[in-house]
Formats: C-alpha cells, sequence, structure tokens
C-alpha cells in the first residue's frame, strides 16, 4: 500500500464538494494543508478558503519545486467527466505526488493494497486482498471486499456495496447505493447507476439503472 508522506504538506487542488470532505479528511489526519488551488477562487479573487490560504489557480503549481509538496485531488468524479483523471496524469507526470489518503474512521485491511492518490473516506471498508487502482476514489461508507480488484480512476459512490472478487474496469463510476455480487465483472468507463443490482458482468462502457425484483421459488431444502 502506498503510504502518505507526513512530513509534506499537502496542496488541494479544487474547491467543490469533494474537495470540502477531502480538507477535512486531511485534517482529521493531522496533515498541514498548506494552500488550495482553483481557478474560480483565483478569478474571485478570494484569499482563503475555509481557513487554508488560496495560492491560485492551477498554474500556481509550476512556481513549486514537485518534491516539496503532496498534492490532493480536490475534484470529484462524476458521470462523463474527465477533469480529475486528466490534472492526475499531468501533474504525475510533472514529477508531483498525491498520497493515499484513508479517513480514520474507514477500514482497509492490512493485506488490501492501494494506489497512488486512492481516497478512502468515512465509513468505507476495504477488505482482505483487496486491490485499488490509482486515483480511485472509495467513497463515504462504500464497501469493498475481499479479492475485489479495481482498475485507476474508479469512484465508488458513497454507500455502494461491491461482494467479494468483484473485477471493475479503469474509470468505471458504481453509483450511490448500488449493489454488485460476488465474482461479477465491470468493464472499463462502464456506469451502474444508483441504487442498481448487478448480477450480470457488464461490458466497457455499458449504463444500467434500476433493479426490478422478481418472485421465483426459494432454494431448495
Ligand atoms: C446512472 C445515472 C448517471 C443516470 O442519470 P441520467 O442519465 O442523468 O438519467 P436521467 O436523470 O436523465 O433519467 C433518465 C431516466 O432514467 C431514470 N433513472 C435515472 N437514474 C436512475 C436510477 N439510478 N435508477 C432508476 N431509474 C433511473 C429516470 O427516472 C428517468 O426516467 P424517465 O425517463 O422515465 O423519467 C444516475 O442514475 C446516477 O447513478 N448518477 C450518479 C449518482 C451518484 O452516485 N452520485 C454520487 C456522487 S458522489
Amino acid at each position: 500500500m502506498e503510504q502518505a508522506q507526513e512530513s509534506r504538506p499537502l496542496l488541494l487542488l479544487g474547491a467543490g464538494g469533494h474537495a470540502k470532505v477531502l480538507l477535512s479528511l486531511a485534517q482529521a489526519l493531522g496533515h498541514e494543508v498548506a494552500g488550495i488551488c482553483d481557478p474560480l477562487l483565483a478569478r474571485q479573487g478570494a484569499r482563503e478558503w475555509r481557513g487554508v490560504r488560496v495560492l491560485g489557480g492551477d498554474e500556481a503549481l509550476a512556481a513549486l519545486d514537485p518534491a516539496s509538496v503532496g498534492l490532493v485531488n480536490g475534484i470529484g468524479q462524476m458521470v462523463g467527466s474527465c477533469l480529475r483523471h486528466r490534472l492526475f496524469v499531468s501533474l504525475v507526470e510533472k514529477g508531483f505526488y498525491f498520497p493515499v489518503l484513508v479517513h480514520p474512521a474507514a477500514w482497509v485491511d492490512a493485506t488490501a493494497r492501494l494506489g497512488v492518490g486512492v481516497q478512502v473516506m468515512a465509513g468505507a471498508v476495504i477488505q482482505a486482498d483487496a486491490v485499488i487502482g490509482a486515483n480511485s476514489i472509495i467513497n463515504t461508507r462504500a464497501a469493498i471486499d475481499h479479492d475485489c480488484r479495481l482498475g485507476e480512476n474508479v469512484h465508488v459512490a458513497p454507500g455502494a456495496t461491491l461482494c467479494g472478487n468483484v473485477v471493475v474496469g479503469d474509470q468505471a463510476f458504481i453509483a450511490a447505493g448500488a449493489t454488485v455480487i460476488q465474482g461479477i465483472s465491470v468493464g472499463a468507463g462502464a456506469v451502474v447507476g444508483a441504487g442498481a443490482v448487478l448480477v450480470r458482468d457488464l461490458g466497457e462502457r455499458q449504463t444500467i439503472i434500476g433493479h426490478p425484483v422478481r418472485k421465483r421459488p426459494g432454494p431448495a431444502e
């Protein structure tokens, strides 16, 4: 598992709802959040955001030694958006580092492996031998059970559940409250809609919504 580099001050990118939650997470871990970069705040001439100094837009990073700070990707990942991913890739190429952030009220098993920049929010659970790819979000109260393998830039939204041995491709989005049963594969860029229950493999870039219940004979005695 990548370890947060506690010694470096952190800089937050973005000032929306996701950034707000991450600021709280970083502070709960005792990190120093030394500044925020956000083009809108910069244009508004804001000097401070939630007690954190506004450094400017993303261009403010150009003046910094990449080794001197850790970056926190505060850009949320909604369905169809790729800004979070693009920003991460371009800043990693410039030599910046994104520490793993795990909320103190989350549970991550010691055998789970988290890629660089993974963010695990309060109440989330990641079980034994799960693997989470770089820049992924395991959001509030989401559950990733044993042996799941998630690609990069995946968003498991609040309250979603992946049962054991689920495989999820890069950039997939498992929306709030969705459930994916054990052993299922979700293709890259696919979307499992809010509240959906996925019981069959889902192909790349496909979207499913809804979960009508059906009566069927019970299990054999
Ligand atoms: C899958 C999803 C993206 C579909 O959104 P959308 O394409 O904007 O869909 P629309 O709102 O245009 O709705 C289209 C139709 O599908 C239905 N629908 C949309 N999402 C649905 C869902 N999750 N379950 C059941 N029906 C749904 C709508 O009621 C609508 O039906 P209608 O045409 O009969 O009125 C959305 O449901 C979703 O899951 N968003 C992510 C939510 C989330 O996890 N947020 C957390 C952020 S941290």
